[in-house]
């Protein structure tokens, strides 16, 4: 029996900007079961994936997030050097914490890395968003899912579709591995913060969004029923790495944006790699802007036209808000918002995007949305679960 000082002790692993996110609906959900007398000590390690101000601290002040307990800051490289360099570094942290498991969330470097250092030190890992799969291996992201998946000893799935992808490759519920359906992890974040966006973001107001009403006065313009804006979003290496691609997306979001805005928040790979190709003066009409912070990008999704996006995270945001998604690539892991129409595969060709979005344009959208990624306490159900195993 534990005695009255023991306590489940958790590492926590994050690096990337949306795994600060998915992290903090899991930390809310573990400070909740503490203040209702339970025992549950969380580490967290940064990996210093991510370390641009808009990148990083920025979620760490809006979302509330504890202050890494490690910093790892290994920063950027190539693959091999920046997943060999957490392995090295985290080894040492897990090796002097000894958790009872380690917790990984979705696909990133950071993920794989600290998945096979807990891995071989025989700690168990729980891997949140798991079962994904775009089925193509050019993606690194593929990769690393695949790895952590098979390395994991709990699996928490956000969707049907990816407790089924886990089962094609022999992976299910059972006595070595213990896979569960919980709902995204995400959805429990919007649910927690779009209110609290809708009252502190001023991003509508700050770039120029807001129209004057007949009185004169400022006002959200009619923007829940007539939006006047696109959002853009762009960052995968597969589209930003590749000049022809890179070059096409940018000039379909140049076109639109003769005639709607499109603002596009630059992701800092992105941007290097404008700079690479010397794209900056060439797609004048696209409003460029920073990366955004979760709660301003929130009310910058809830009231656009309409979503363009390469991203993993916005293409959910996108549905669960019920904005028009128009996804940059040629599949996508979260096929249930391409079955229930909220999300189109455009891929990365100018014509095709513009085509598209016109035809919305002319279209409009009559369309419904299921609860495909649970009840927004996805978070409160892993806690749970992790306790029943390890508490
Ligand atoms: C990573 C993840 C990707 C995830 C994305 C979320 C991998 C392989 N990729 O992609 O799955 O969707 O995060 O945003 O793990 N950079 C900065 N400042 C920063 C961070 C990055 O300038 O704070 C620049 C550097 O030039 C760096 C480049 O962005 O080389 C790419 O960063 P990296 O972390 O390697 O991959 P992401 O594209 O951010
Ligand atoms: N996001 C943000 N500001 C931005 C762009 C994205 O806060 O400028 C949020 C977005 O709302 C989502 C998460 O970051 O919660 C998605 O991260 P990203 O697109 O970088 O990664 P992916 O989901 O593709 O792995």
């Amino acid at each position: 029996m534990p005695s009255k000082d023991s306590f489940m002790k958790i590492v926590t692993i994050v690096g990337a900007r949306p795994q600060f996110v998915k992290a903090g609906a899991v930390n809310r959900a573990i400070e909740q079961l503490n203040k209702r007398g339970k025992r549950i000590r969380e580490i967290w390690v940064h990996t210093g994936q991510h370390y641009d101000y808009l990148m990083n601290k920025v979620f760490f002040e809006e979302l509330k997030l504890p202050k890494p307990d490690y910093h790892l800051g290994v920063g950027s490289g190539s693959h091999g050097r920046q997943t060999g360099l957490i392995l090295e570094r985290i080894e040492v942290v897990l090796q002097k914490e000894k958790p009872e498991v380690v917790m990984v969330y979705g696909d990133t470097n950071s993920t794989m890395a600290g998945a096979l250092a807990a891995a071989k030190l025989r700690i168990p890992v729980a891997h949140v968003e798991a079962g994904l799969r775009s089925y193509n291996q050019n993606m690194p992201e593929e990769i690393n899912r695949l790895l952590t998946d098979h390395l994991s000893a709990l699996l928490f799935c956000p969707t049907t579709q990816s407790v089924r992808n886990l089962l094609k490759e022999g992976i299910k519920d059972g006595e070595t591995q213990i896979v569960k359906k919980v709902g995204d992890v995400m959805y429990d974040s919007i649910l927690y913060y779009s209110k609290i966006a809708e009252r502190k973001s001023s991003i509508l107001k700050d770039l120029g969004l807001l129209t004057p009403n007949s009185a004169g006065a400022i006002q959200e313009s009619p923007l829940h029923r007539t939006p006047n804006y696109y959002l853009a979003t762009l960052h995968r290496a597969e589209n930003t790495d590749d000049p022809k691609r890179l070059k096409s997306i940018l000039e379909a979001l140049n076109k639109i944006a003769e005639k709607t805005p499109v603002i596009l928040p630059l992701h800092p790979r992105t941007k290097k790699m404008m700079k690479v190709y010397r794209f900056f003066s060439k797609f004048k009409n696209i409003r460029l802007i920073e990366p955004v912070s979760y709660l301003d990008m929130l009310q910058l999704e809830k009231k656009a036209k309409a979503i363009l996006t390469d991203s993993g995270g916005v293409q959910k945001e996108s549905y669960w808000f019920g904005v028009l998604c128009f996804t940059l690539r040629e599949e996508t892991e979260w096929v249930e918002t391409i079955k229930s129409k909220w999300n189109s595969l455009v891929g990365t060709k100018a014509e095709r995007i513009v085509k598209k979005v016109r035809h919305m344009e002319v279209r409009g959208r009559y369309l419904k949305r299921h609860g495909l990624f649970g009840d927004g306490k996805a978070g409160q159900k892993i806690v749970r679960i992790l306790m029943r195993h390890f508490g």
